[in-house]
């Protein structure tokens, strides 16, 4: 799927426990700028809902689950993300919405870029638009 794909991550297992480590441009596709995780997560309660212009990012679920809905304007797909060896890259110009956080769930971003408030899309009809000049040009 455009700008959507499954990372599977290395883990390395012994009788003391599990280890993943995530290098950037090595295990994921870009130089890692920023990292944020989101946790306490509450019932019912739906987070994402925007778009990206330019931010590359890779999501891992450490702990627990969630559910990460993406749209490129051409597809539709839902992934649960419920195994800290398995991350999803998500490029630009893809909506993504997550939802059915379980209680414990801890939800790491790897992102390549500082934050930046003017590269997001956060109107729905908007990102239809910038996303949908990519297949039409
Ligand atoms: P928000 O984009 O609403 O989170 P989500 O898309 O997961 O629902 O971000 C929540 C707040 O955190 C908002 O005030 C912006 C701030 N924030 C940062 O300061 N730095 C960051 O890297 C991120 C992702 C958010």
């Amino acid at each position: 799927m455009y700008n959507i794909g499954e990372i599977k991550l290395k883990k390395f297992t012994d009788g003391r426990g599990d280890l993943t480590p995530v290098e950037g441009k090595q295990d994921i596709p870009f130089e890692i700028k920023r990292v944020y995780y989101l946790y306490n997560v509450g019932a019912g309660i739906e987070r994402g809902k925007h778009s990206h212009r330019k931010l590359h990012q890779v999501l891992v679920c450490l702990n627990g689950s969630v559910c990460i809905k993406v749209e490129n304007t051409l597809e539709t797909k839902s992934v649960l993300l419920d195994d800290p060896c398995k991350g999803m890259y998500i490029g630009p110009l893809v909506w993504r919405e997550m939802y059915d956080f379980s209680d414990d769930a801890v939800l790491l971003v790897f992102a390549s870029e500082y934050y930046d408030e003017n590269d997001y899309i956060r109107d729905y009809d908007e990102f239809l638009v910038e996303a949908g000049e990519l297949f039409h040009e």
